[in-house]
């Protein structure tokens, strides 16, 4: 920057060179506060230099002459702040991104044990029909430190989500208060995504990406949220029975979503003992979805589907939710038969593929019995 000895003219010149600065550094929020400072500090040294009887710096950049205008400043695009940056790197070229919350639970490996839920998960993108490109899009949330470590070794997008002193790293029992808590701070999460111009699918790890669920998805603009169900009944718009299930959801980002989520999150302390999906639901059924003006489809089963209820297809089938279960454990057990069902079939399928009806046709999930027993009186914990 001292090198450059030309008149003021050149400042084009002083910021390229310190865009490539940032570049270089992009990973740091620190490094770019630094840039930031900089940079102003740079702009304000021209803006002095190019008034000549710059008395006052604050009148020289507000009432700026012409080389001083914000413009400028908006020219230059640089993150402001962390989730933004991670945003524009893991979103597809239409602004829209794949988030999943993991913590210390989900990520490490008991010593009995083969694998984790979010191994698991993440095998499934491999897998999965024309899911692995879709990793790249997955935004990561850690919501504690093991669990942002193990995501940074697998290489992935991840952001840390910031708490308030609650570690979420022990398995949250369901509806326990820590499971609760750390449903809501997620849903603030997402009400910032929202905000930053993002749209999402929210997916649970406890959800196998079987196939990508893009082309399942309706495309219309006027969609603003299409969320799964526990039990489809055969009907997708708001009819008042809907059993929606937030473990796996499409939300565009515009002022109804971003009002849902705002009015969603502000109910958190007026809702003891509800999990926010329940609240969500008492939202859609008091008809706060229709005052928002807000497009709602509601998802079937045989694509978007769960242990609540099976997809009856294994050829439309798109994610299998590890829904009506209550541990860990039990759910880490049946979607590992999960995926064995499915590459047994991916198999058998490709080795007689004239035969796919009928392979399909006597096709049957391995039975959930992890899951069925977890409600069982003995198993209150993992
Ligand atoms: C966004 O783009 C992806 C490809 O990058 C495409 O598969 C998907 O359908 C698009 N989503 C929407 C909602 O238009
Ligand atoms: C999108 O949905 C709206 C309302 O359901 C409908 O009027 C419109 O024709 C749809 N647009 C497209 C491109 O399908
Ligand atoms: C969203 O914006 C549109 C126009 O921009 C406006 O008509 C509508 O009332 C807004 N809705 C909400 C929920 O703010
Ligand atoms: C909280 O609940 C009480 C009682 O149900 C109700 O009167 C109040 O309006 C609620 N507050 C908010 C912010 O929804």
């Amino acid at each position: 920057m001292l090198k450059n000895k030309q008149k003021p003219n050149s400042s084009i010149l002083q910021i390229r060179s310190l865009n490539m600065f940032m570049d270089s550094s992009r990973n740091s929020i620190i490094a770019n506060l630094a840039i930031f400072s900089l940079l102003f500090a740079g702009l304000l040294y021209i803006c002095l230099w190019s008034t000549p009887s710059s008395t006052l710096l604050i009148s020289s950049l507000h009432h700026s002459n012409n080389k001083c205008r914000t413009s400028e400043f908006r020219n230059i695009k640089f993150p402001i702040d962390e989730l933004e940056m991670v945003l524009e790197k893991a979103a597809t070229p239409n602004k829209t991104v794949v988030i999943a919350v993991v913590n210390k639970a989900y990520v490490e490996q008991g010593i009995n044990s083969e694998t984790t839920m979010f191994d698991l998960f993440i095998e499934s993108f491999w897998v999965g029909e024309e899911t692995r490109p879709l990793i790249k899009h997955l935004l990561v949330v850690a919501a504690d430190q093991t669990a942002y470590e193990r995501c940074m070794f697998k290489r992935l997008n991840c952001y840390k989500l910031t708490t308030d002193g609650v570690d979420f790293g022990r398995e949250a029992l369901y509806m326990s208060p820590a499971f609760i808590k750390m449903m809501w701070r997620r849903t603030l999460l997402l009400l910032d995504v929202l905000k930053h111009g993002y749209n999402f699918i929210f997916t649970d790890t406890d959800v196998m990406w079987l196939r990508n669920p893009f082309p399942r998805l309706s495309k219309n603009g006027t969609d603003d949220l299409q969320i799964s169900t526990d039990v489809f009944f055969g009907n997708n718009i708001d009819d008042g029975k809907q059993l929606i299930n937030t473990g796996f959801y499409f939300m565009r980002s515009n002022n109804k979503t971003i009002a849902l989520l705002d009015k969603w999150y502000g109910m958190k302390d007026n809702s003891t003992g509800k999990k926010e999906q329940d609240v969500l639901l008492d939202l859609l059924r008091g008809g706060f979805f229709k005052q928002l003006g807000l497009q709602t489809l509601f998802l079937d089963t045989q694509y978007f589907s769960g242990f609540c209820q099976d997809s009856k297809d294994v050829r439309a089938v798109v994610t299998v939710h590890a829904n009506c279960c209550r541990s860990i454990k039990a759910k880490v057990q049946d979607l590992s038969a999960v995926l064995r069902d499915w590459k047994r079939f991916k198999a058998v399928a490709a080795a007689e593929k004239s035969k796919l009806s009928a392979i399909a046709r006597t096709f049957q999930w391995t039975g959930h019995f992890g899951c069925w027993n977890s409600w069982g009186p003995s198993n209150n914990t993992n």
